[in-house]
């Protein structure tokens, strides 16, 4: 597609594929963002020509960006610098404190969400903020571009751009499950028919599964009667990249220390960020279940979390992890022995760590109570290299690409899940190998060129 005449590309997402860190010496120097987003768009839009409008998400983002935007490998970055307490009430409280619990079904309705007046603040912020990306994109984009937006961050930006900058082609792409028709009411109507109409503005919304397309479908018919163009195309991981790291000898290093800790035992995985709808308190306790009910598997299998810091500005996040970690010191408290730790857990960003756990498992836990794809299953799938089964949540978008070699589970319920543990740890090597190889080649089958050039047909067809 590239080079065939397609207008300029522009990607707006709040996360871009710069964060700006210290190096040993105290210099300030770009790195690659983390995050699944950025994983799948950055191998997808480099080398095209590309305009990518952004945050400065930290104070360092914000200094290291003062000087105008960035040009790396043809691709030129804008970094948006927002206020810190502009930037926390539109990312804490309504990005990732309102929206992220709405879509996946995470409030605690006894007390989230309270709409008072400090919710009403944080939301014109978050308007706010959405206009700001909106005005630079209309002074940035060249006439005639595509322009991807990316995630319930900046949803509200479709209806101004259709105002200011007609000639715009403009996507959306949400990356999360969306909320239902009946949860969606948590809000407050104008709220609602703001973040409707916001994606209404644009010419098609995406999604990573048709359950979220529907419901989103719904609430907007709901809201404004009018059912907007939707299109389905699941983010794929970047294979090469994946098989890169995965020969790296920080990698191979992890992989020596992980077997120091397994000692021939098989392996259970799960890599996630330490986040509520990753549902990791219900799969410590479907292993605690397990080593209850099934006492042949002390001592024999051993639970590997590793986990990645998140969100740590949010006071639900902050109790979560403490929550967690506490579940995990009884449950090793309860089962250890002299000779083994049931649960090895660590939270740190290391993706070596991380990719090396995905070579070694023999069964890889993904039990998110919701989840608009889930990479790490895919990229299990693709990097594991002992036909390890994956335990996979009905509810996560992977499960429409995988379910047919996964073995599927009620993210709720935590007997189930143990069962599926250990069909996974006892399966026949025949239903290993061929469970294995069906969904890595589910899993293989798209790459993220497929999924930027299904964005891309979505507004332009040559
Ligand atoms: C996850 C979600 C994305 C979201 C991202 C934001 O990767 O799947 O939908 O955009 O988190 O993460 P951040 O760390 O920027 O809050």
């Amino acid at each position: 597609m590239p080079g065939s005449g397609q207008p300029p590309l522009v990607v707006v997402s709040n996360r871009g594929p710069l964060a700006f860190r210290h190096d040993a010496s105290g210099n300030v120097v770009p790195t690659r963002a983390g995050g699944g987003l950025v994983a799948c768009l950055a191998p997808a839009v480099e080398h095209r020509d590309v305009t990518w409008i952004t945050s400065a998400v930290t104070e360092l983002d914000r200094d290291a960006t003062k000087g105008g935007p960035i040009d790396i490998d043809g691709m030129r970055i804008h970094h948006l610098a927002i206020e810190p307490e502009s930037y926390r009430q539109y990312y804490d409280v309504i990005a990732n404190g309102t929206l992220w619990f709405l879509h996946h079904n995470l409030f605690d309705l006894a007390r989230r969400p309270r709409i008072d007046h400090h919710w009403w603040n944080a939301w014109h912020t978050y308007c706010d903020v959405n206009e700001s990306f909106a005005a630079l994109v209309a002074q940035e984009a060249p006439k005639g571009a595509i322009v991807l937006v990316h995630d319930y961050h900046l949803g509200l930006i479709g209806s101004t751009l259709r105002e200011i900058r007609p000639d715009l082609r403009t996507v959306y792409f949400h990356h999360t499950p969306f909320t239902g028709r009946n949860t969606i009411s948590t809000l407050p109507m104008p709220a609602i028919q703001r973040l409707i109409e916001g994606m209404n503005g644009f010419d098609a919304c995406g999604f990573h599964a048709q359950a979220w397309a529907d419901n989103f479908a719904l609430c907007s018919a709901d809201a404004t009667g009018r059912v907007p163009a939707t299109f389905i195309s699941a983010a794929a991981p970047d294979i090469n990249e994946l098989r890169v790291v995965a020969q790296a000898p920080e990698t191979e290093e992890a992989l020596e220390h992980l077997e120091s800790v397994a000692r021939g035992r098989k392996l259970i995985v799960r890599v996630d960020r330490m986040e509520l709808s990753k549902n990791l308190l219900r799969g410590f306790l479907a292993f605690d279940d397990l080593l209850r009910r099934y006492p042949r598997w002390r001592e024999n299998v051993t639970f590997v979390a590793n986990l990645y810091p998140s969100r740590e500005g949010l006071v639900d996040y902050l109790a979560y992890r403490n929550e967690v970690e506490g579940l995990i010191d009884q449950i090793n408290e309860s089962w250890a022995t002299p000779d083994w730790q049931p649960i090895v857990v660590s939270v740190q960003d290391d993706f070596p760590r991380s990719v090396a756990a995905l070579r070694r498992y023999d069964v890889l836990l993904v039990n998110p109570i919701r989840d608009g794809l889930n990479l790490v299953a895919k990229e299990g799938a693709i990097l594991n290299e002992r036909d390890g089964a994956v335990v996979l949540s009905r509810e996560a978008g992977a499960w429409f690409e995988l379910g047919d070699w996964a073995i599927g589970i009620n993210p709720f319920d935590i007997m189930a899940t143990s069962d599926a543990l250990l069909h996974a740890l006892e399966m026949s090597d025949e239903e290993k190998q061929s469970r294995a190889a069906g969904i890595r080649a589910a899993a293989e089958s798209r790459v993220p060129n497929d999924w930027l050039d299904d964005q891309i047909r979505a507004v332009w067809n040559p």
